[in-house]
């Protein structure tokens, strides 16, 4: 019989495409996936640091394994990821019965660390941050979607972040390597690539050539299939005209850019050391309408970072009404260890914290469905992923601005591009109606 792993994801899309990594190697060494953790041999928790409530999310997800590892002590059981890297060895004061503690520069000996523990060597603690760019391992999963990284880390030290901490300084993977596995996820019928770094504004830096993201996706663009390929995330400090071009130009890159502003308030911005004004960014919103009027924007914010006043936050207010988002995401500011704002006091209260992220969630919501209703009456390229989830004969897509799109066919015409007529909107959705019958 098969060994089986359960791997349980917490955070961004970076450990979610690290996790299909440490699934390939270890299909690779003969464990299959599993569905629950009473069934694996290995069960991993690939965590999260970036507020608290992750932290504790995942963390209470592996402390309520304890039983299971007590019944059942051959069971192996890791914590992976940034968590692991945050704390390290502090980790098993908590939950002495973890066997593995792996960092997220680590992860590609796990299938080695594996045998050690199976050999009565662990608990096997790995956290050093070796600086490697990371190499890709592919599985056998049938995919319509994939993730590719591109560079890795962040040189930014924004006040608030911790992913410096534990995902470690700026590095860029050589363009051939990502070239091929663009390529091979494609020939294997995978049709939308996102493209992942914490920063890929700065992909390229270390390399030679004075190879950048815009040029990276001319090369991506030329390989000879119909395709998609986005890219997460960008720094509004350091995006350049020459990816606003290529987005306009280049036909496989989906006119979507996620953009995180953080605030709107100049002197908040200040303080999290983001090194721009709020006038930088309204200047890259309007070159981005400008350039590419079907694209849609979208961005994060946090409310209730250490000093922001009523005033403030009244300047994302209106920074948000400005610019008119097609969807952000509203964090609220969580002290994290290590970073400089952490000695700053966390002086908004929880409940005004709260109130402001109710009021931009709401606002969002608002001009998400004021932007939607502009789109009633276009013709959009659906791009179908699944049964739509709520209603039977009807499939869902997104649009290449990124929009979720929901119309009636059967699921014949899944990974199809379709031509959907927009006739309605709502709850972040548009609805529409295909130009053929499926
Ligand atoms: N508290 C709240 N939100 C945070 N983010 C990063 N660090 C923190 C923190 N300490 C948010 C930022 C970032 C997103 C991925 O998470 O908005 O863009
Ligand atoms: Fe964190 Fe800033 Fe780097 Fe983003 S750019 S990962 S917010 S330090």
């Amino acid at each position: 019989m098969h060994k089986k792993v359960y791997l349980k994801v917490f955070g961004c899309q970076m450990n979610a495409y690290d996790s299909e990594i440490v699934e390939a190697m270890l299909g690779k060494a003969g464990y299959m996936p599993a569905g629950t953790p009473d069934e694996a041999d290995i069960i991993l928790f690939n965590t999260c640091s970036v507020r608290a409530h992750a932290e504790e999310r995942a963390f209470g997800n592996v402390m309520a394994l304890r039983p299971l590892k007590e019944k059942h002590p051959e069971k192996i059981i890791g914590i992976i990821g940034c968590m692991a890297q945050n704390y390290g060895e502090a980790l098993l004061e908590k939950a002495p019965f973890v066997d593995l503690i792996c960092g997220p520069d680590r992860m590609w000996d796990i299938p080695a660390f594996v045998e050690e523990i199976r050999g009565g060597r662990g608990p096997v603690i790995a956290c050093e941050l070796d600086g490697r760019a990371g190499k890709s391992v592919t599985g056998q999963k049938k995919r319509l979607k994939a993730y590719v990284a591109i560079m890795r880390g962040c040189d930014n030290f924004c006040t608030y972040c911790v992913v410096p901490y534990v995902r470690g300084r700026e590095r860029s993977r050589e363009v051939t390597d990502i070239v091929n596995e663009v390529a091979q996820l494609l020939d294997n019928g995978v049709k939308e690539i996102t493209l992942l770094g914490q920063n890929v504004n700065s992909y390229g830096k270390n390399l030679a050539d004075g190879i950048t993201i815009a040029r990276l996706l001319e090369r991506l663009d030329s390989l000879p299939y119909k395709k998609r390929i986005r890219f997460l995330t960008s720094h509004p400090k350091d995006i350049s005209p020459d990816l606003i071009s290529a987005m306009r130009d280049l036909e496989s890159v989906c006119e979507h850019l996620h953009l995180p502003i953080q605030s709107g308030s100049d002197r908040i911005l200040e303080t999290m050391g983001r090194g721009y004004a709020v006038g930088h960014f309204l200047d890259i919103a309007r070159s981005f309408k400008e350039n590419i009027p079907a694209g849609s924007l979208t961005t994060d914010v946090i409310v209730g970072f250490p000093g922001e006043s009523e005033e403030d936050f009244q300047a994302t207010v209106n920074v948000m009404k400005k610019i008119q988002f097609d969807d952000s995401f509203i964090f609220k500011y969580s002290p994290r260890e290590k970073t400089k704002a952490a000695a700053l006091t966390d002086d908004v209260p929880k409940k005004v914290k709260e109130e402001r992220n109710q009021i931009l969630l709401s606002l969002q919501k608002e001009i998400t469905a004021a932007n939607n209703q502009c789109l009633i009456g276009t013709t959009l390229e659906v791009l179908v992923e699944t049964p739509a989830k709520k209603s039977r004969g009807e499939v869902m897509g997104r649009s290449r601005a990124h929009k979720k799109v929901v119309f009636a066919a059967n699921g014949n015409c899944i990974g199809e591009y379709i031509p959907v007529e927009i006739t309605g909107q709502g709850d972040f959705t548009l609805t529409g109606r295909a130009h053929r019958a499926f």
